[in-house]
């Protein structure tokens, strides 16, 4: 950079930051004006988040809304649809409250809003944050367009429990790749300005460390070492400060035996003293009551112990709204704790614009022109392609062949309620396509779709009643046997067979974790008998999380994982099908062979007994499964192949302030175009605590021509050997070290440095 470049640089630069000091300056007057003017009882208004509307996701709903608004005990409202109706509301706290301070609304606008995304974990199968990015800028153009200014979103929960329905919601199992996808969702909902009439605050959740719940069970206890918080699980919900969230919803969990919303370690020593976050933190639903039952004390006691721990509003739980006045009275909470909670709320809104305009995000012509796009659905039905992982294609069945006749069976080849999955609340399931009247469309005039339900999702109608909540029913009254054969009978006249099955939408999601992760019972039972047919059979398997699959890898050619795909999935999996596009997908969460070997994943430690393939005895392993997975992280097929050069490296030594180079090319090596996800992983040989075997650390998502080559170039730098010492300082220790590059965490090519 010559000088005068770099000068005018630094000039920019220093632009930039007098400007964000005085706006900073400005809203700082603005609120110590309107504080000065609020008494007690508004200011613990602002703390105060009760849910109204029809979306429903939690057990709890709170009463007399609109009299609490005029009356100043409202911050903000979640969970409403439709611009009309949070305008009305936004009118009444605007004109009838004494203040007239605007509300805050906030939705779970998770991956899209009526343009539905893949669900997240599917998202982060993509490995392409620039997809990534644009879903969650696509979705807050059209929650902005429709009233909403907040989303709870992103959710990156690190999870290594497939067990946890939850696992749907957030990226899987890897801190890298977790952090980098948190850091594309928040640029993407808040753009470079919050004001902006299309971005909205982003709500980094669940705070911390809810995806460890003992068992898989949802809520359940999390207890684990503070190495493996900072290692593992801590580095996406610190991406997302590095990123500018503007919140943080607490989790439902509790850690170190105090629950996330009243842990004071947590909420203010890690997340504002340690990170320098200094936006808001919200509560999950109820969080704070549910503290009752923790075992923390009554509501008084709990409201006080969240205040006090750093939590500034209250989800449902009317806490904050019943006690604080007593509290302070009492001298359980201090009136400076009280201001800096109300502050926080309100310089929210006020980077919102919410004080220039309240109704900025309330123009019913957006609602009317910005939602549903053709354009926006174009790009959800193109992400929805990137996210399909083929887990096998033995017989190279897939592609199909628009041609003669294709059986389209299973519960999850007519449901349109299904197709966006868990999580999409302002959904318009309604005008989505089912996969049997996109196959249809996908091969009109060229082949004939023939379609038989087959089975029920399983024999046990409690479970499928349970799993089918939310108006997604589905159950097919007809007895097992008569489904059964009408599918087999159908199938045996066709030339190929697809096969629709897995899990409804919401078998994943909140509260619906699961023990056993195999397919289900009569979608076994109806695999089974078309296998007899002798058809080639392609399973899509629909699914919130791993699944146990080891019969079907045993015994089927060809199965593509489909997660839940979004609005557009019916057409995204019908273009992967068929072949207009290769998949692509790779897994970003181990797939344990059955539910014993849970929690399995990649970047675990070595032990001193490390395993060997096969059983032997006085080694880490199982006497009836081996150790590695079916599936390792990283995985997933495509229709061409790749080949890789040897990997080469700049130097095989860096100093600790230095880097170096790892390079491979990659070729196209099949015959139709596709797309790579080059992965780069490293580990520390030695160190002053046990290191993982090896630790995802870059990764490029490439598109490649067949015969096309690409050279891929990663430089190691010192943050991508650093880690958390036992004294939990980020430190980089010199010593030997192992770079590995390749398709997946099993399939590497490994070389050794020295970092001096
Ligand atoms: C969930 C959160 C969600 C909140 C608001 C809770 O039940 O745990 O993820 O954001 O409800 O709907």
């Amino acid at each position: 950079m010559t000088f005068k470049r770099l000068f005018s640089a630094l000039l920019m630069v220093a632009c930039i930051m007098v400007a964000n000091a005085s706006s900073d300056a400005k809203m700082d007057q603005f609120i110590d004006n309107l504080m000065a003017r609020m008494t007690l009882q508004e200011k613990i208004g602002q703390l105060n988040l009760p849910v109204t509307g029809d979306i429903i996701t939690g057990s709890s709903v709170s009463g007399n809304v609109v009299g609490k608004i005029e009356k100043g005990q409202v911050g903000g409202l979640f969970n409403m649809k439709g611009v009309t109706n949070i305008r009305a509301l936004q009118e009444i706290a605007v004109k009838k409250s004494r203040l007239g301070i605007p509300l805050i609304f906030g939705m779970d606008v998770i991956h899209g809003y009526e343009t539905v995304f893949p669900i997240p974990f599917a998202l982060s199968m993509s490995w392409d944050m620039e997809a990534i990015r644009n879903s969650a800028r696509i979705a807050s153009v059209e929650a902005t367009a429709d009233g909403i200014c907040w989303t709870f979103s992103p959710m990156v929960d690190i999870c290594r429990e497939p067990r946890w329905g939850r696992m749907s919601e957030g990226n899987g199992e890897d801190p890298y790749l977790g952090s980098e996808i948190c850091r594309a969702m928040i640029e993407g909902y808040q753009g470079n300005n919050l004001a902006d009439r299309t971005t909205m605050m982003s709500c980094v959740k669940h705070f911390a460390l809810y995806g460890a719940p003992e068992a898989g069970r949802d809520y359940n206890t999390v207890d684990m070492s503070r190495l493996r918080m900072f290692n593992e699980y801590f580095p996406p919900y610190k991406a997302g400060v590095e990123a500018g969230a503007g919140s943080y919803m607490t989790s439902f969990n509790t850690i170190d035996y105090i629950p996330a919303t009243g842990n004071r370690w947590l909420l203010t020593e890690v997340l504002r003293d340690k990170w320098g976050f200094d936006g808001f933190v919200v509560t999950d639903y109820t969080a704070i009551s549910e503290m009752i039952n923790h075992g923390m004390g009554d509501l008084q006691t709990v409201s006080a112990l969240a205040l006090n721990a750093g939590t500034d509003m209250d989800m449902v739980a009317d806490g904050f709204l019943g006690t604080l006045e007593k509290s302070l009275a009492e001298g359980k909470v201090n009136m400076a704790a009280i201001d800096q909670a109300c502050r926080r709320i309100l310089e929210a809104k006020y980077k919102l614009g919410l004080f220039d305009d309240p109704y900025r995000y309330l123009d019913p012509k957006r609602a009317k022109k910005e939602i549903y796009t053709d354009a926006h659905r174009a790009e959800a039905r193109r992400i929805a392609t990137e996210t399909f992982v083929l887990l096998k294609n033995d017989d190279h069945v897939l592609p199909l062949k628009r041609e003669g006749k294709i059986a389209l069976v299973g519960p999850l080849a007519n449901t349109r309620a299904n197709m966006p999955g868990t999580w999409s609340v302002a959904a318009a399931s309604d005008r989505y396509s089912t996969l049997l009247e996109a196959m249809q469309r996908a091969t009109a005039g060229k082949a004939e779709v023939m379609y038989a339900k087959g089975c029920n999702v399983c024999y046990d109608e409690e479970l499928e009643k349970n799993s089918t909540m939310f108006g997604r029913e589905m159950r097919d009254p007809r007895d097992a046997t008569v489904m059964r054969d009408e599918a087999v009978r159908l199938a045996q006249q066709c030339d190929v067979i697809v096969a629709a099955m897995g899990e409804p939408s919401e078998m994943s999601g909140e509260s619906s974790s699961r023990s056993r992760l195999t397919i289900l019972d009569a979608q076994k039972d109806l695999l089974e008998a078309l296998k007899k047919t002798g058809k080639p059979i392609v399973l899509l398997n629909f699914s919130g999380r791993a699944t146990v699959m080891d019969w079907e890898v045993e015994n089927l050619s060809t199965i593509l994982n489909v997660w839940f795909g979004g609005s557009e999935a019916a057409d995204a999996i019908c273009d992967v099908v068929f072949g207009d596009v290769a998949p692509s997908g790779k897994l970003s969460a181990t797939m344990p062979r059955n539910e014993g070997q849970i929690p399995i994943y990649y970047n675990h430690l070595n032990t001193g007994r490390p395993n060997p393939k096969w059983f032997t005895k006085f080694t880490t392993n199982y006497l009836d499964v081996p150790n590695d997975p079916l599936f390792p992280f990283g995985y997933g097929l495509s229709y061409t192949t790749f080949s890789y050069s040897p990997l080469t490296l700049s130097s095989n030594a860096m100093t600790t302030t230095g880097s170096i180079t790892a390079s491979v090319t990659v070729t196209n090596t099949g015959s139709c175009a596709g797309a790579e996800v080059v992965q780069l992983y490293i580990r520390d040989m030695v160190g002053s605590i046990a290191r993982p075997v090896q630790e995802l650390k870059d990764f490029a998502r490439i598109q490649l021509q067949p015969g096309e080559s690409r050279t891929v170039t990663f430089t190691i730098t010192p943050d991508k050997l650093k880690f958390y010492n036992a004294q939990l300082d980020y430190v980089l220790e010199p010593g030997d070290f192992e770079v590995m590059v390749g398709t997946d965490s099993q399939h590497v090519q490994r070389l050794p440095f020295t970092v001096r």
